[in-house]
């Protein structure tokens, strides 16, 4: 397959698009095939005409309570973008349906990278989020041809979670952004290093009692001393927020497995 892109443009290759999306890397079925499952189980699968309106919910909504919260978060980060130029390069990694992306592409004139190693859901933003604007890539950002400092922002959005090694992700994601590039980390559990094991613990509950046990296997706990050791190592251009419902224990319990 060829994947070769422009790399001083990221200008993608239209022979590697299917069904819109631009596949960069070879698909895995395994680790989509359980995630699909799990946010089927969890009623995380959304129709279109729910999704083109995300993050504000419909009443019928089964999670209307956690997409207020997150509404919240995407309102704090639209204003924040709203405050710096034009046409910014945006990586959105781990975009699942591209939610985030789609939504700040209707008010803000950027360009968006949606990044996701979920096929169906990455189709899905495609159809509902039908802009020149955003481009939705199927790629495993460490073995794809993506431009080295290229981006201008890098949000890792309910996502940082599922990546094995969180320190590796970061080092790779500054390889592609600019000098001055930022990366936001958003809406992803960060645990005190006295919390992680239970936490664990809870996942693996969690997904046993959903029916998919081998989902803890994806799931990897971060610590608040991830982010500390990254910025006392210098990256100074890592912004960290804390879901809103992190601040106390009985509401984190609800969000982090
Ligand atoms: C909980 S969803 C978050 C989706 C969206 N960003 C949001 O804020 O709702 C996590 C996403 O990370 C994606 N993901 C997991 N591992 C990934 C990887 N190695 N590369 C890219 N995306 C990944 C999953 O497929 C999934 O769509």
């Amino acid at each position: 397959m060829d994947t070769k892109i422009k790399m001083d443009d990221f200008e993608l290759n239209p022979e590697v698009l299917r069904d819109d999306v631009y596949i960069l890397t070879e698909i895995n079925n395994e680790f989509e095939s359980i995630y699909l499952n799990v946010r089927a189980k969890e009623k995380r699968i959304y129709t279109d005409n729910e999704l083109i309106n995300l993050p504000f919910p419909s009443n019928n909504n089964p999670h209307k309570k956690e997409w207020n919260i997150r509404a919240k978060s995407y309102n704090r980060f639209k204003e924040y973008l709203r405050q710096k130029k034009d046409n910014l390069s945006i990586l959105d990694l781990g975009c699942g349906n591209g939610w985030f992306s789609g939504q700040l592409s209707k008010s803000l004139n950027h360009n968006f990278y949606c990044v996701d190693v979920n096929l169906a859901e990455l189709k899905q933003g495609r159809r509902v989020f039908n802009s020149e604007q955003i481009k939705f890539i199927y790629a495993d950002i460490f073995t794809s041809d993506i431009p080295k400092a290229f981006f201008d922002v890098v949000i890792i959005n309910a996502a940082a979670q599922y990546f094995t090694d969180f320190k590796k992700l970061i080092n790779h994601i500054f390889t592609l952004s600019k000098t001055n590039g930022e990366i936001h980390i958003i809406d992803s559990p960060f645990y005190l290093e006295t919390e992680v094991n239970d936490a664990k613990k809870r996942t693996e509950k969690y997904y046993q009692s959903l029916g998919f046990p081998e989902m803890a296997n994806n799931y990897f706990h971060r610590s608040i001393w991830d982010i500390k050791l990254l910025k006392q190592s210098g990256y100074n251009n890592l912004r960290f927020y804390k879901r809103p419902e992190q601040r106390t224990p009985e509401r984190r319990n609800r969000w982090c497995k």
